[in-house]
């Protein structure tokens, strides 16, 4: 596929950084460059190395697209702050909440949601600023399943064939490109981010959207981010490689106060794997399954029936979308 992997026995951290700092340096010169940081170990890592290597002329963004955890926003703003790296918050939710309309196709949301982020977002923030560039944490695992036809990832262009520079105005410089996730943890560990960030479980760039199936409305992404805080509050200790919770579409008849209420259904997962590539569903202990079906259909409005995945990617895949 055109790029070499550097498997995680075979990373010099310290070498992978010098050099990283360095092709940064160069290829952006004298001028700007700008970034999107999602306060995954991804974008935080390629956040540092781009500030490593251009101090304030890279200018971090996090971009509210309405579809992120509860806090999410203001939180990762101020873990970057508190390590001297000014990022500014967009607020961009409704541009995504428009282009997501009426979407339903797994696919027409990930593209949707590519448009809105490079050309309306980020478009706009490289005419405002004057950047060339934007730096970006692909990893090799994006461009693996982009190219395998698994799914489109939210930022893979040239591999699908788009000229960025042509479609969008600006170059794009991806650092991670030959990283998978254990090495990005890695050199993120050695770049000094804090515990909390370099060990995150990965979230996808879609963000909830990925884990909503049928219509991406305001009212449905509450949905899925309150039964995501209790999925997150409850595996946390488990150690698993990631945990979310997923809205389907079709709706249940279940039982309250003696009535008929028919109902949602959140779909529960949590995945073993190394670097997402396979995965299996951790086998948590039966009682933990009980307090999550207790607590979601307690706390979320709406949710009568609470299910378990114990497929295997594959044929799954980590996210529903
Ligand atoms: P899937 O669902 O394809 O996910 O098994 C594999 C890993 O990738 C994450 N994921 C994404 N990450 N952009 C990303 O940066 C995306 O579009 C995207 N889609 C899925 C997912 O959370 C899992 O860790």
């Amino acid at each position: 596929m055109g790029v070499k992997e550097i498997k995680l026995e075979d990373l010099d951290t310290d070498k992978f950084i010098r050099e990283k700092v360095e092709e940064i340096s160069s290829t952006v010169g004298e001028g700007l460059a700008i970034n999107a940081l999602s306060g995954g170990v991804d974008s935080s890592v390629v956040t540092i190395l781009g500030y490593k290597a251009l101090g304030n002329r890279l200018k971090t963004y996090f971009v509210n697209n309405g579809l992120m955890r509860e806090g999410e926003p203001e939180a990762i703003v101020s873990v970057f702050n508190d390590m001297g790296i000014n990022v500014e918050l967009v607020d961009a939710q409704e541009t995504f909440f428009n282009a997501l309309k009426d979407k339903i196709d797994p696919e027409e949301k990930r593209e949707a949601i590519t448009n809105a982020f490079y050309n309306d977002i980020f478009g706009c923030l490289v005419r405002e600023t004057g950047a060339k560039y934007l730096l970006q944490g692909t990893n090799y695992t994006d461009i693996e399943e982009t190219v395998a036809g698994i799914k489109r990832q939210h930022n893979i262009l040239e591999q699908i064939g788009i000229n960025p520079e042509e479609m969008y105005g600006y170059k794009i410089i991806e650092p991670l490109i030959q990283l998978r996730k254990d090495s990005i943890r890695k050199v993120g560990k050695v770049l000094g981010l804090p515990e909390a960030i370099y060990k995150r479980p990965p979230f996808p760039g879609p963000a909830l959207a990925a884990r909503v199936i049928g219509d991406v409305t305001q009212e449905r992404v509450n949905t899925v981010r309150n039964a995501t805080k209790i999925v997150e509050e409850e595996l946390s200790e488990s150690e698993a490689f990631q945990y979310l919770a997923i809205l389907h579409e079709d709706k249940v008849v279940g039982v309250r106060e003696g009535k008929r209420a028919y109902g949602l259904q959140i779909e529960v997962r949590c995945w073993e794997s190394k670097d997402a590539k396979i995965g299996s569903p951790t086998r948590l202990a039966y009682d933990v399954l009980e307090r999550l079906a207790d607590r979601i259909t307690s706390e979320v409005p709406g949710v009568v029936s609470v299910t378990y995945n114990i497929t295997k990617k594959p044929p799954s895949t980590i996210e529903a979308v």
